[in-house]
């Protein structure tokens, strides 16, 4: 059985700097697997490599064994992969129930759609009990369990989530990550964040992110302990 995700000696650049070097790493399915670094250190951008924002220069991306070379972003999400953008994005004018309905356009997911919304207001009864409420009213947690929520109605097999906690409070970011830690194993996710603590203690492993290349993987609680990651990203 091939691996859910697989980077294999990705370069990619935008325009002409090149902000990612010979990356590589390997997500098995229902992995939970956490890309930590500093501001500007490329997360977004290796994110954008895999969703088909952004083309690869080198190297191979492949989703169960297929390569995304040359995919369009709707093609990749149409193969299950969805993204949580930073900064989450919701549709501020649109309710609660229309932005969820927005993230049903994968045509596998439009069948399911009644299904899969009872499933994310279920996961999310914040989202229940606001639905009708117009999106730019939420908090910003509130935003962030509805960016979730949207790219869960897609009904993706990978769920990439990008700074998940940036602006939110302690308290609620550790609700969110229960929710998350409460998904179905079927949906491997990649997570990626500046705040490292959360992230470390949600996610089985995790690679570090540095000026455009990986400097070190492991087990997240080997990160954890590991001097030289708490002093640069736990500020001890
Ligand atoms: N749209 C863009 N055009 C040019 N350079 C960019 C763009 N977005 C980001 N960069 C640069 O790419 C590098 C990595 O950025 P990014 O992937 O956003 O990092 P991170 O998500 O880790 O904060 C940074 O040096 C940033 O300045
Ligand atoms: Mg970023």
């Amino acid at each position: 059985m091939s691996a859910c995700l697989e980077l294999e000696h990705v370069d990619v650049f935008r325009g002409e700097t090149r902000i990612l070097w010979d990356i590589s790493l390997a997500l098995e399915a229902g992995e939970r697997v956490a890309i930590l670094g500093s501001n500007g250190a490329g997360k977004s951008t290796l994110l954008a490599a895999v969703t088909g924002a952004l083309p690869f220069a080198a190297g191979d991306i492949r989703f169960f064994g297929r390569s995304l070379r040359g995919l369009k972003a709707h093609e990749v999400s149409g193969l299950g992969i969805a993204i949580v953008p930073e900064g989450r994005r919701v549709y501020r004018d649109m309710t609660v129930i229309e932005n969820l309905e927005m993230g049903a356009y994968p045509k596998p997911a439009r069948g399911r759609l009644r299904q899969t919304l009872a499933e994310v207001l279920d996961l999310f009864p914040k989202l229940a009990e606001r639905r009708d409420q117009r999106a730019g009213t939420l908090s910003g947690g509130e935003q962030q369990m509805l960016a979730i929520g949207r790219a869960l109605m897609g009904r993706p097999r990978l769920l990439l989530v990008d700074e998940l906690s940036l602006g939110l409070a302690p308290l609620i970011t550790r609700s969110i990550y229960q929710s998350l830690a409460a998904l179905d194993r079927e949906i491997t996710i990649l997570l990626v964040e500046q705040s490292v603590e959360q992230a470390l203690h949600f996610s089985g492993r995790a690679y570090v992110l540095e000026n455009g290349r990986i400097e070190r993987h492991g087990p997240a609680a080997e990160l954890l302990q590991d001097p030289e990651i708490r002093r640069a990203y736990l500020g001890l």
